[in-house]
């Protein structure tokens, strides 16, 4: 329940079964009627990108300027982001606000006619928990979208000037988390991930666990001599790159003392070494618009 005394109709878990059975058995006719990009109607779930405000798409810019309320991730969002677009509009942090606190809240703004954004930082679909809060305000009767964002894995591979596909290096990007509160050691699979060899490995939400991560990787036989860059604060005017390798990576983060809101890239094409001209500008330029997809 909210400090005013307002509380979600439907509990939110019910509410994600119900959008999950929902989605079984056939997709929301909204999917064919839109894309991605299109205002709608509704709460836009919008994605500030990774700190620098010049990293918010035009469509979530207009929509946060001309919100009332802006619920924001608090400081993964960069404040400058806040003050530069939303000077007019309340802004409130999400951090330590349940869903039974978060809904009502957006819920009854949206109810009374105020223009509401749920603000996520990155992209809302790479660990932004915003399909469970759709699902809520929708079981009450609010619509709401998806306004896509930079995540912050494609900003680190900016900030490194590299790409994070390179032929003859990395064929794959995995976006993943490591082990902890949330996630059961048997669900861990950055090892698998590193194994695999042609892997670009990107894990969020792990920058207080480098050490441990590598170590696990070291008892699981990798190579030590794998290049590892950590990225923090990726776009902000503090970001920091840190260089290492597996068995280096986790002092030197240790040393400067980094706990949180870093990215953390395992591979050959963080570090852009070792990889081929690609098809694209060589043998498949020369054959006109044939049947196989192009690479940008
Ligand atoms: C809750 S997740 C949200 C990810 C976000 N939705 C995205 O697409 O980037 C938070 C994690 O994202 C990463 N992160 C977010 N912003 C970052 C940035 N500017 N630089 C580096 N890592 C960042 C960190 O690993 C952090 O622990």
């Amino acid at each position: 329940m909210t400090d005013d005394g307002t509380e979600a109709e439907t509990d939110p878990q019910d509410a994600i079964d119900a959008a999950s059975a929902e989605r079984e058995r056939g997709r929301d006719p909204r999917v064919y009627e839109h894309t991605a990009g299109d205002v709608q109607e509704g709460i836009p779930f919008v994605g500030a990108g990774p700190g620098d405000p010049g990293l918010l798409t035009v469509t979530g810019k207009e929509l946060v300027e001309t919100a009332d309320l802006v619920v924001h991730a608090g400081s993964l969002v960069n404040s400058e982001l806040l003050e530069r677009y939303c000077a007019d509009a309340e802004t409130v942090s999400s951090v330590g606000k349940d869903l039974e606190e978060l809904i009502p809240l957006m819920r009854d703004a949206y109810e009374a006619g105020r223009h509401v954004v749920r603000l996520h930082s990155g992209d809302p679909a790479v660990y932004g928990a915003a399909l469970e809060q759709m699902d809520a305000l929708e079981q009450e009767g609010v619509p709401t979208y998806i306004v896509p964002g930079v995540t912050s894995a494609f900003a680190a591979s900016a900030t490194l000037r590299t790409q994070l596909t390179l032929n003859g290096t990395a064929n794959h990007v995995a976006f993943t988390r490591p082990q902890g509160k949330t996630l059961d050691p048997e669900d861990d699979h950055i090892s698998d991930f590193v194994e695999m060899g042609d892997v670009t490995t990107c894990i969020y939400l792990g920058t207080h666990a480098i050490p441990d991560v590598m170590d696990r990787l070291l008892d699981d036989g990798h190579d030590p001599e794998t290049p590892v860059t950590v990225v923090y604060h990726a776009s902000w005017p503090d970001e920091d790159i840190i260089e290492g390798t597996i068995s280096t990576i986790g002092e030197k983060v240790e040393e400067v003392g980094y706990r949180a809101s870093a990215l953390v890239i395992i591979g050959d094409a963080g570090a852009g070494t070792g990889y081929e001209r690609s098809y694209l500008y060589g043998d498949w330029a020369n054959r006109g618009s044939e049947t196989q997809e192009a690479d940008d």
